[in-house]
C-alpha cells in the first residue's frame, strides 16, 4: 500500500496535498459552534449535486412535461419523493447554513485583513447560490415556479434603453416559455454547480493560505513553537474533522425531521400554489419569493418613488442589488483595529444587533402580501440595514475597544 501511495506521490502531490491541507493544517484550538457551517456547507453542497444529478435522470425540461415528470418522480420513481424532499429541502437548509457561515464572519471580523479573499470569494459564492437557487425554482414548472420567475425577470425591464431587449434575451422568447424552461434547466444543473465548485476550491485555498480566524479574532501564526507550530492551534484532523462529525450528526437529525415530517415546511420551503401546473392566463393572488429571497424582495418594494424621471421599480432594483454589492466591500468598511465583536465597542455591537434584526424584519415584510405590513416598517428597516455599512468607517474607528489578549481565550 505504501509503495502504490508513494508511486502516486512521486507522480501527484497527493500526501503533500493532505498534510497542507488537513493533518498539518493548524486551525485555531478555541473554534466555537458558529464555526460548524462551513464544513456544513460543504455537506450540503455535496447533498445537492447527487440529489440533484439523480432528479435529473427523470426530469423532463420541456414545458409539456416538467410539471408531469415530477409527479412521475414524486409517485412512481422508487425513492424519488426522498430524492426530491432532499433537494428541495437542501435548498432551504443551504441558506440557513450559509446565513449563519456568513454572520459568524460578520462577528469575528473574518473578512478583514488578511482574509479580504476568503470573504470575496464567499461572496460570489452566495451570488452563485442566489442564482442557482431562483434557475432551480422554475424547473418544477408549477403557479409560483412561473411567476415567480416572470416578476424577476421582469425586473430587467426597469433597465433604461436594454431593459426591454434585455428581458427578452433572458427569456429567450416573448414570454417566460419552454425555451426559457430549457435554458434555466442548463444553467441549474451544469453551468452554476461547476461555477460554484470552483469557487469553493478557492475559498478554501485562500482561507489556507492565511490560516483560519477565531472566535478573539487573534492570529495564531504569530505565535509559534520551535518547529513553526502555532501554540493555539491544532491540526485540523483529527481534531476538527471528528468535532464536524458531531455538528453533522445534529444538523442530520433536524434535517431528516424536516425531510419526513414538513418538507413543505408550512408553503415556506415548497409553496402552495406551486401543486398547480403553470398557467400563464392566471396569476396568483399573492407572488412571493422563497424565505431566502424575501429580505430583498421586501427592499425592492420598499422603493415606491420614482426619481430622476426614472421608475420606482428601477430604483427598488438598485436598492437590491446595493444591498448585496456593499458586502463585497465590508472589508475596507470597518476601519476598527480589532477584529471580534467580543473586543470591539459597544457602537459596533449595537449596530450589528440592528442590522440582523432589520434582515429579519425585511424577510418577514418580503413574505407578507403588501397591504398586510405597516408601510413604513420595510422602508425603515431597508434604510437600517444600510446605514450599518454607511456609517461603519465612522463608529468602527472612532469607538473605544477593549484589548486584545495575547493568546485565545476558552
Ligand atoms: C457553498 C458555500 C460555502 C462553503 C461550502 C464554504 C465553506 C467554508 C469552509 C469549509 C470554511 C472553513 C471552516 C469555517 O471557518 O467555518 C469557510 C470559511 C470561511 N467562509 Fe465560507 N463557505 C461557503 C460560503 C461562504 C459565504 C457565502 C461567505 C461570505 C460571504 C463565506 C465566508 C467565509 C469566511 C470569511 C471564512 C473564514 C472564517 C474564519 O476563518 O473565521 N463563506 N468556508
Amino acid at each position: 500500500m505504501n509503495r502504490i501511495i508513494q508511486w502516486i506521490d512521486e507522480r501527484l502531490p497527493i500526501v503533500q496535498a493532505y498534510e497542507k491541507h488537513l493533518s498539518k493544517y493548524y486551525a485555531p484550538k478555541n473554534f466555537n459552534f458558529l464555526y460548524f457551517f462551513g464544513s456544513l456547507s460543504l455537506f450540503v453542497l455535496i447533498n445537492q449535486i447527487i440529489t440533484g444529478i439523480w432528479l435529473t435522470m427523470s426530469y423532463n425540461p420541456t414545458a409539456e412535461g416538467a410539471f408531469a415528470s415530477v409527479e412521475y418522480i414524486m409517485r412512481d420513481v422508487e425513492y424519488g419523493w426522498l430524492l426530491r424532499y432532499l433537494h428541495s429541502t437542501g435548498a432551504s437548509a443551504f441558506f440557513v447554513v450559509v446565513y449563519l457561515h456568513m454572520f459568524r464572519g460578520l462577528m469575528y471580523g473574518s473578512y478583514k485583513k488578511p482574509r479580504e479573499l476568503v470573504w470575496i470569494f464567499g461572496m460570489t459564492i452566495y451570488l452563485c447560490l442566489m442564482a442557482e437557487a431562483f434557475l432551480g425554482y422554475l424547473l418544477p414548472w408549477g403557479q409560483m415556479s412561473y411567476w415567480g420567475a416572470q416578476v424577476i425577470v421582469s425586473l430587467f425591464g426597469a433597465i433604461p434603453v436594454i431593459g426591454d431587449g434585455l428581458t427578452q434575451w433572458i427569456r429567450g422568447d416573448y414570454l417566460i416559455s419552454g425555451i426559457t424552461l430549457n435554458r434555466f434547466f442548463a444553467l441549474h444543473v451544469i453551468a452554476l454547480p461547476i461555477v460554484i465548485l470552483g469557487l469553493v476550491v478557492l475559498h478554501l485555498l485562500a482561507l489556507h493560505e492565511v490560516g483560519s480566524n477565531n472566535p478573539d479574532g487573534i492570529e495564531i501564526k504569530k505565535k509559534t513553537d520551535e518547529y513553526g507550530r502555532p501554540l493555539d492551534g491544532i491540526p485540523f484532523h483529527p481534531y476538527y474533522t471528528v468535532h464536524d462529525l458531531v455538528a453533522l450528526v445534529i444538523f442530520l437529525f433536524v434535517f431528516c425531521v424536516v425531510v419526513f415530517y414538513f418538507p413543505e415546511m408550512g408553503g415556506y420551503f415548497i409553496e402552495k400554489p406551486n401543486f398547480e401546473p403553470a398557467n400563464p392566463l392566471k396569476t396568483p393572488v399573492h407572488i412571493a419569493p422563497v424565505w431566502y429571497f424575501t429580505p430583498f424582495y421586501a427592499m425592492l418594494r420598499a422603493v415606491t418613488i420614482p426619481f430622476l424621471g426614472l421608475s420606482a421599480k428601477f430604483w427598488g432594483v438598485v436598492v437590491m442589488g446595493a444591498a448585496i454589492a456593499i458586502l463585497f466591500v465590508l472589508p475596507w468598511l470597518d476601519r476598527s483595529p480589532v477584529k471580534s465583536i467580543r473586543y470591539k465597542g459597544w457602537l459596533s455591537k449595537i449596530w450589528l444587533a440592528i442590522f440582523a434584526v432589520s434582515f429579519v424584519i425585511l424577510g418577514i415584510c418580503g413574505a407578507l402580501p403588501a397591504n398586510e405590513q405597516p408601510d413604513w416598517l420595510a422602508p425603515l428597516c431597508t434604510v437600517l440595514y444600510f446605514a450599518f455599512f454607511i456609517l461603519m468607517p465612522w463608529y468602527s474607528k472612532f469607538e473605544k475597544t477593549k484589548p486584545v489578549p495575547e493568546r485565545v481565550t476558552g
